[in-house]
């Protein structure tokens, strides 16, 4: 299976990828970086990692549907199979996603439905949530609403900042990731209509993943 990932920024869940795929684990392999930013930190990760990367920027397209035109015929030249967001801080229309449909995830640093958009860390310490987290879900065209795959969870402290919360969500996007495309490349995980089946049953509710879960045999 040939891999994009679409990053606007560190690329810390890039890393977590390529990472996922040196170690032999990725039944598929990132071909393409892009990003809409030409100062992403993640595209030098991808170079780092000899793939392939591309700028796009969103600035020199009058329209949301001009960009993600060029975007998705971008994509289908290079015979992508997932597309995968990684802090694409893009809202994506119609014309990206139907070319992909079912075949486009994303990362969310909440867990969905709670704090959709963005500010999510501070919006969870103001919410006084006991517990927070990520999400990977498939992309529909309604913003942060696609099916959920699966969540990583965290507690939330008394005395916890933004900055302290989104750390430690973060090192959970990191093993949730990876989990979630592992599951797609290799054919455990499809978007039926009737929502998303893994290992051939319909998933009900996202599977939740906890920081002492060892999810490398999952
Ligand atoms: C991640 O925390 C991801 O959940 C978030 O952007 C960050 C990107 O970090 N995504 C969104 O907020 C999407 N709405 P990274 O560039 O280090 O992977």
């Amino acid at each position: 299976m040939r891999i994009a990932v679409l990053i606007s920024g560190s690329g810390s869940n890039l890393q977590a990828l390529l990472d996922e795929q040196g170690a032999g684990r990725l039944p598929g392999s990132v071909v393409e970086v892009l990003s809409n930013r030409a100062d992403a930190r993640g595209l030098q990760r991808a170079a780092d990692a000899g793939v392939a990367t591309t700028v796009f920027d969103h600035r020199a397209y009058d329209t949301r549907e001009a960009f993600d035109a060029a975007v998705a015929n971008h994509l289908q030249r290079l015979g992508i199979d997932l597309v995968v967001l990684a802090g694409f801080m893009r809202i994506l229309t119609p014309t990206l996603i139907a070319p992909f449909a079912g075949r486009i995830l994303n990362i969310h640093p909440s867990l969905l439905p709670d704090f959709r958009g963005l500010h999510t860390h501070e919006r969870a310490l103001d919410a006084g949530v006991q517990e927070h987290g990520c999400t990977v879900h498939f992309v529909t065209p309604e913003l942060d609403a696609g099916p959920p795959i699966c969540q990583g969870v965290v507690p939330v402290h008394t005395d916890d900042t933004p900055e302290a919360l989104a750390r430690r969500v973060q090192a959970q996007e990191h093993r949730i990731y990876p989990l979630a495309v592992r599951w797609y490349t290799s054919g455990r995980l499809t978007l039926a209509d009737d929502g998303p089946w893994l290992d051939g049953r319909r998933l009900d509710a996202p599977v939740r993943v906890h920081a002492e879960d060892d999810v490398d045999a999952w």
